[in-house]
């Protein structure tokens, strides 16, 4: 039997972080595709196909059914397996897509050649980098006249703060666009347009300097390439792949999911490079991976919204030992012990049942309300895994009552909702209560939940804040004397923890320079 140590050794959790239309889909496609997983394409397509159709509830019913589908996708390549955490992007970007990101190991970042860094991406490194997550890039549509790869890397290095390091380099974009030369493998890729299958035309260049390279792309385009490599190689320098580790330094890949070039490149330094299920932090100590008893934390919960079936899928990563099925584990939070009769691994699109998981892996276990988000399972051990934050919501509406008959099945429907992270409640201090959220979509599955699954019927009405902080200060008056002077935007969260929330980033950003003792943070993580 495999120990321990080799299923860790072998396994990589992550997720890819991009801004809608980047091309994260069919990246995905590629990647499964080497993984064997062939099925998958049509049921990522299918997704993408929905994600419109959200005033149709049928179609979010429909969309939420796939997306438990493709909420993790495991596969094996070459040995190793991978598990690709989806991070919802579209109309469905939640709050759970950033708390996928405390799940994983490390992340891949989607860059368009032609539209740059964008802020769905820059909002997701900003997750990343409070955990120095370890992050690889892949700028995509290079077949296309995008911007020039050395005004990218600037963009990437001055709005996300990371450094780079270019592993690939386009010769030629666009129309003239004639492959990439691997500065990681030493190779030079050559393009062939409108190829859905991987390319084959690779050819070994060790030194720049042979005349194959003319050959193979014309004498205009290898006297670019060397000075190119020359001036970036002075630029960048080598791989450390300490500082990519640390999340310091994101290695750079050029390619173009869609002709499924650079992919194999990107993946192949992806399995070597890219870290093995890491340590995680508790509330009391780190657990290492091969810390021998299993630990595992819920990162999303996943309810069916038709009334007939409330069952609801909790995702757990593992984080230590092994998890096996005839075993009852702990909840720390409420001291129960649970067993799991059906637990689901996620293999390509197949749900299969699992008899043993490891360290890296992402279970589905049925619940029956037993466990909320952020929640530690554990054989005994009465830790608590940290980092399952609440994130700062950007739209924010009052729950008005359209029924007032139903008004406590209102209340208990919003609250657990809310409990469920749907949606984060806030309470002002007139005592209305505000719906904060990351993404649109949520105020219409909430809306449709209460009316299917609590028989209440409301309204949202908008309000013009775009952006929450947690404040806190040493001095308690600091904030009371704040929350009197800003009498509507200061309010408190679930756990009665005190909210400011702005109208504007430049409203938020006088506030921190002003207020110089209070300290505002942008998740609850950091409080
Ligand atoms: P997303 O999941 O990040 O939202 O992006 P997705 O993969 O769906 O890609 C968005 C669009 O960009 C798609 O076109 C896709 O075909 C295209 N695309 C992806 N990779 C490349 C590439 O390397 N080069 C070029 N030129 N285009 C690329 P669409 O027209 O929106 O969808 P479809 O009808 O082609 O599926």
């Amino acid at each position: 039997m495999a120990t321990l140590e080799t299923e860790i050794n072998k396994r990589r959790t992550f997720g890819i972080i991009s801004h809608p239309d980047a091309g994260k889909t069919t990246l995905t496609e590629k990647l499964l595709l080497f993984g064997g997983a062939i099925h998958v394409a049509g049921a990522i397509k299918a997704k993408k196909a929905s994600r419109h159709a959200t005033s149709d509830f049928m179609e979010i019913e429909k969309q939420r059914g796939i997306s438990v589908a493709t909420s993790v996708m495991g596969f094996v390549y070459k040995d190793i397996k991978i598990n690709l955490l989806d991070t919802p992007g579209h109309k469905d970007f939640s709050e759970d897509t950033y708390r996928t990101l405390t799940a994983v190991d490390s992340a891949v970042m989607v860059i368009d050649s032609v539209k740059g860094v964008e802020e769905q991406t820059d909002k997701l490194m900003k997750v990343c980098r409070m955990r120095n997550t370890p992050i690889m890039t892949f700028i995509n549509k290079v077949d296309r006249e995008g911007q020039e790869p050395i005004e990218l890397l600037d963009e990437i290095e001055s709005k996300l703060n990371i450094k780079v390091l270019p592993l690939s380099w386009p010769i030629g974009m666009g129309k003239e666009f004639k492959g990439v030369y691997s500065l990681y493998e030493k190779k030079l890729i050559l393009f062939k347009p409108h190829q859905k299958q991987e390319t084959k035309n690779i050819v070994e260049i060790t030194d720049l300097n042979d005349p194959k390279l003319d050959e193979e792309v014309g004498e205009y385009f290898a006297d670019k390439l060397r000075e190119d490599i020359e001036l970036i190689t002075g630029i960048y320098g080598n791989l450390n792949i300490n500082a990519y580790l640390d999340g310091k330094v994101t290695p750079v890949f050029f390619g173009s999911a869609l002709n499924n070039f650079g992919v194999r490149e990107l993946l192949d330094c992806f399995i070597e490079n890219a870290p093995s299920p890491l340590a995680k932090v508790t509330t009391e100590t780190t657990i290492d991976a091969t810390h021998k008893k299993f630990t595992g934390f819920v990162f999303k919960i996943h309810a069916n919204m038709d009334p007939r079936h409330r069952d609801r899928i909790a995702f757990l990563r593992i984080c230590s030992g092994t998890f096996d099925r005839t075993k009852r584990f702990l909840n720390v939070r409420t001291g129960k012990q649970l067993k799991f009769a059906a637990p689901t691994a996620f293999m390509a699109q197949e749900k299969n049942i699992v008899d043993f998981a490891y360290p890296g892996d992402i279970i589905g276990l049925h619940d029956t309300g037993n466990m909320k988000i952020g929640d530690t399972l554990t054989e005994g051990e009465k830790i608590q895994f940290k980092g399952v934050p609440s994130f700062s919501p950007e739209i924010f509406k009052t729950v008005v009552n359209l029924d007032p008959l139903k008004t406590k099945q209102l209340d208990k429907g919003i609250q657990q909702l809310c409990e469920e992270g749907v949606a984060q409640l806030f309470i002002n201090q007139d005592s209305k209560r505000i719906i904060g959220c990351v993404g649109a979509l949520q105020y219409e599955v909430i809306q449709y939940r209460l009316e299917n699954e609590y028989n209440a019927k409301c309204r949202f009405d908008p309000l013009n804040y775009t952006k929450a902080t947690w404040i806190t200060a040493e001095d308690p008056t600091v904030i009371k004397d704040f929350a009197r002077s800003r009498y509507s935007q200061i309010v408190t969260d679930s756990e009665q923890r005190n909210v400011y929330l702005a109208e504007t980033k430049w409203s938020l950003e006088r506030e921190i320079r002003e207020q110089a003792a209070i300290t505002f943070h942008f998740s609850s993580e950091t409080l």
